[in-house]
């Protein structure tokens, strides 16, 4: 089922276009504002009456006159300068219901029909560090990107971009080694980046990941003495030049350092729902062979330049405050390349090995200038053409209550494990008050499901590009835009349809052989107009990479179903109204399931 603002856009433009015989008009429709006026509302005559140099009221009477839409809509309507209102016919609603209960696995969304090779780049957590909830984000929105496009038909690549890579593991393997962690020689780890597939000697592995377990205090331990050890430091940049040169003993270090990162972040993912998994990683350091090529091929088209011994590409548009030309480094005066020449060779594999449609990139919103500036390389490189999309999907921070960015009370970052141990906590003590005779496994598996959902669903359901304040009080409310309300919305359906069965209804055989509905009261036509709105909601989602689209379609869908709810009795309704009341019940939970399970990765339980 195509949305049906899309249905409607086709319609009359195709019209309008007639009418005004030029190609490419646009009908401009949007949801009405207000129910007085219908549904939906067609604003682009005003435009093009006024392009046209004619009376917009006229223009829309000609429209209107040729616009032959009855299958879906009560005749039009022309109201003030020239709107036409949209009024949805009951049959029309009707046969939509009956084709999303037909289609129980995509609720009647209608796929792409041109899929496209989505890379989407994402979490990009730094190695030997512990993940803070400054990952959360990119890890929770890439991910629903990631899923939302691949429902909608496309071929999504995801790209964990991690940072692995760079002068502080000369440091890092300097430590271990001054920690005495020998390794054997014969001892090979090794992942292959192409298949993802990891080889390794896992005792002997383990003998070295064992000890720096804890990788926060490991990192901090080898600044220190970085920092105050001057034979130390030495130390360090021998093992970044040895690492460099790929000598075998500093490359099994770094790789068990990697390792130890990577057993620190796949369990995170796994608890957040996160499809996101090893084979899935290409890290800086993948690049690193390519690096070379970069900077010389940037050379040779008269893009890069030196500049106060380093190379860098200017570009017109760039500039800083004193309205200098901004540079875009690509390699430091002693050699070392830098962030941003991986990010060149990993657009330039993207769109060449991996043919790349779209790449998009989730970071906070601080890395917008380097995005932009490679982006405007890459295109003026020729590394991206027109035809591939590169699309910077920033946000905003996550704050604490007093307005500043959130951290611990000692003043560090917030792990990002600790604070899903801590949701979990305290939705255990949301279950309890809600429902004390519920067995200890089931409270455990409700609090898992309403702490995890809660964490993500708040960060979903605030406008991505703004800070938000991290609040356990508001996202684990039961009133409101949250994750319990949406999950108890469900489950209350969920418990209307046991007490039906438990009174002798078979709902699956009610349902599956509905063949007519009887949609008279207002509440029950608002309702199954929104449950029709389903797939306009994804697009909207999809076309600006944003989930809190999404998180208000669902939320006004379990409040329209309240209502319905409340004056609409279901069990007790009469014969020739049952049927439909019970579907709308189902489809509202189906569409909620879906919704939280499939395109958030929010589990969904069937009683709270
Ligand atoms: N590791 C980076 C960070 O922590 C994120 C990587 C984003 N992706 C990219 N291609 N630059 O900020």
């Amino acid at each position: 089922m195509k949305p049906i603002i899309e249905i409607l856009e086709e319609k009359i433009s195709a019209v309008m276009s007639e009418v005004a015989g030029q190609e490419k008009c646009s009908a401009v429709i949007k949801q009405a504002s207000d129910p007085k006026f219908g549904d939906y509302q067609a604003n682009g005559i005003m435009a093009l009456a006024k392009q046209l140099k004619t009376n917009p009221r006229k223009l829309a009477d000609q429209v209107v006159e040729k616009l032959d839409i009855s299958d879906i809509c009560e005749s039009p309507e022309i109201a003030g300068p020239g709107f036409i209102n949209l009024r949805l016919k009951p049959e029309f609603i009707s046969n939509g219901l009956l084709e999303i209960n037909k289609d129980s696995v995509n609720l009647a969304v209608e796929k792409t029909t041109e899929p496209k090779n989505a890379v989407v780049d994402f979490s990009g957590p730094n190695i030997a560090k512990q993940m803070h909830v400054g990952h959360l984000r990119s890890t929770i929105i890439g991910d629903c990107i990631c899923r939302m496009l691949k429902f909608l038909g496309h071929n999504v690549i995801p790209q964990n971009h991690v940072g692995d890579w760079g002068t502080q593991f000369g440091m890092l393997i300097a430590y271990l080694k001054d920690q005495q962690h020998n390794v054997d020689p014969d001892f090979v780890v090794t992942f292959d980046n192409d298949s993802g597939e990891i080889t390794e000697d896992i005792e002997k592995a383990n003998s070295i990941f064992v000890e720096i377990s804890d990788l926060e205090k490991f990192y901090r331990d080898a600044k220190q003495k970085f920092d105050i050890d001057p034979e130390f430091k030495k130390w360090a940049r021998t093992s970044v030049f040895l690492l460099q040169r790929r000598n075998k003993e500093e490359v099994l270090m770094w790789e068990a350092i990697v390792r130890a990162s990577r057993e620190h972040y796949l369990p995170i993912y796994e608890r957040l729902k996160v499809n996101l998994k090893a084979k899935d990683e290409r890290g800086e350091s993948a690049y690193n062979d390519d690096l070379p090529h970069v900077v010389a091929d940037l050379k040779k088209a008269n893009l890069a330049k030196e500049s106060d011994g380093a190379m860098c590409v200017f570009l017109d548009g760039f500039k800083n405050k004193e309205g200098e030309p901004l540079p875009f480094i690509i390699q430091k005066s002693d050699g070392a390349f830098l962030y941003a020449t991986t990010d060149l060779a990993a657009l330039r594999y993207r769109v060449g090995k991996l043919k790349a449609d779209e790449i998009i990139y989730v970071t906070d919103a601080r890395q917008k200038l380097h995005f932009e500036m490679l982006f405007a390389v890459a295109r003026k490189a020729g590394w991206a053409n027109d035809n591939v999309k590169l699309n910077h999907v920033m946000f905003g921070s996550v704050l604490g209550e007093n307005g500043q960015p959130l951290k611990t009370r000692s003043g560090e970052n917030v792990k990002l494990k600790e604070l899903l141990d801590e949701a979990i906590e305290r939705a255990t003590k949301v279950v309890e008050q809600k429902n004390p005779e519920l067995s200890l496994e089931e409270k455990k598996k409700i609090a898992q499901a309403v702490g995890i959902g809660a964490v993500k669903y708040a960060d979903y359901s605030n406008n991505r590009t703004s800070d938000y304040v991290f609040s356990f009080d508001k996202m684990l409310a039961m009133e409101g835009n949250t994750a319990p309300y949406m999950q108890y919305a469900y489950a209350r359906i969920k418990s209307i349809e046991r007490k039906a069965e438990s009174k002798g209804v078979d709902i699956a055989t009610e349902l599956g052989s509905i063949s007519t509905l009887n949609l008279s009261e207002p509440t029950e036509l608002e309702l199954a107009k929104h449950l029709m709105r389903y797939g306009e909601a994804i697009q909207y989602a999809v076309s600006d990479f944003k989930p809190n689209y999404l998180t208000a379609y669902l939320y006004e869908l379990a409040q329209k179903f309240s209502t319905f709810y409340t004056s609409c009795p279901v069990l007790i309704a009469e014969p020739d109204q049952r049927p439909t009341r019970l579907l709308l019940c189902d489809l509202t939970a189906r569409t909620i399931k879906h919704g939280l399970t499939e395109l958030l990765g929010i589990d969904v339980v069937e009683q709270m």
